[in-house]
């Protein structure tokens, strides 16, 4: 079966504990509540996307203990999940994230079989039978192999290192994907960094490199540089703001719906804000997502669609 895009990156559980203060080491405290959501950048991209109508290749690593509701939300959506991987003895990416009420967070994360990455197969099927490679979160050595085997098919790459940024990379294999990458996403510390890495003084100086780079601002929304020049996004505005966590996400899955329905940048940077405004509405990062028509009713009251 061919996709538009195969979406490289983690497939994760998010443990949120509420807690009334962080404890200190040596000490315990109880709970206030708990709750599991499904996460991970490449399953809130994946199933953001499939659920937008964008025919989506899942392609991670998970452990045996992959839980079968997760894998039931994406096959609902109608994610392709040839290669999403169970490794046998390995444990699913697993983050146990910690929070008061003054907004204080503590996260451990358990990275499962994606530390190993560089070791596992390459996951062929989510490059050869697909039109935009987007590569998330995970190590820059296996990334490079999926960029080069996507190069030499002619394939579009979408470069979206996140938060690792920060500290998987080294300028040297930075380099190596962008300068293969077509469009470039980050918010404005990992564009900071990005900038660094390649030694440009400007946003748009990376355009020499990937020549679409979109920097999301938060609430602020977002900017889209290509080689002509610069395209300020409008947020569009929530209804009301719950969690934030995966608007970065979100952002990405509208923009891609996109472009696989033809649109131009500024247009897919407006859907990208417009499917994050839903899913800032509620916690989880794949609870609310919106439907295409939603999404587009959305982007259309709200912006010069
Ligand atoms: N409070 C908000 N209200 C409306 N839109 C928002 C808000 N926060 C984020 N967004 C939308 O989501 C996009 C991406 O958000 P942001 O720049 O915070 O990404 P991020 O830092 O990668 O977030 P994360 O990694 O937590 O998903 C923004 O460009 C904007 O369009
Ligand atoms: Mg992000």
């Amino acid at each position: 079966m061919k996709s538009f895009l195969g979406a490289f990156g983690h497939v994760a559980l998010d443990h949120i504990v509420r807690v009334r203060r962080l404890p200190r080491p040596n000490t315990s405290i109880e709970i206030l509540d708990r709750s599991r959501y499904f996460g991970g950048t490449a399953g809130n991209l994946a199933r953001s996307a499939a659920r937008l109508g964008v025919k989506t290749s899942l392609a991670s690593f998970v452990g045996a203990d992959f839980p079968p509701d997760y894998r039931a939300a994406l096959v609902a959506d109608g994610v392709d999940l040839t290669d999403l991987r169970a490794v046998p003895g390995a444990r699913t990416p697993t983050a146990w994230i910690f929070s008061d009420p003054r907004g204080n967070q503590m996260a451990i994360i358990d990275q499962g079989p994606m530390r190993e990455v560089a070791r596992l197969p390459v996951l062929r099927h989510s490059v050869k039978d697909v039109d935009l490679v987007h590569l998330g979160t995970g190590r820059p050595r296996y990334y490079l192999r999926i960029a080069k085997l996507a190069e030499d098919l002619g394939r579009t790459i979408a470069f979206d290192p996140s938060q690792e940024i920060h500290y998987v990379y080294t300028a040297h294999l930075f380099r190596e994907l962008i300068r293969r990458s077509t469009y470039f996403f980050g918010n404005e510390a990992e564009i900071a960094r990005a900038r660094r890495f390649v030694r440009v003084t400007s946003t748009a100086g990376l355009v020499k490199f990937a020549s679409v780079v979109v920097a999301t601002m938060g609430a602020r929304g977002s900017t889209v540089y290509t080689r002509e020049g610069r395209i300020r996004i409008p947020r569009v505005p929530p209804t009301r703001v719950v969690d934030v966590t995966g608007a970065g996400d979100a952002y990405r899955a509208g923009f891609y719906a996109g472009l696989s329905r033809g649109y131009d940048v500024r247009r897919c940077g407006i859907l990208g804000s417009a499917v994050a405004s839903c899913v800032v509405e509620s916690t989880g990062t794949q609870t609310n997502l919106p439907t295409w028509t939603k999404a587009l009713g959305r982007a259309r009251r709200h912006t010069s669609f």
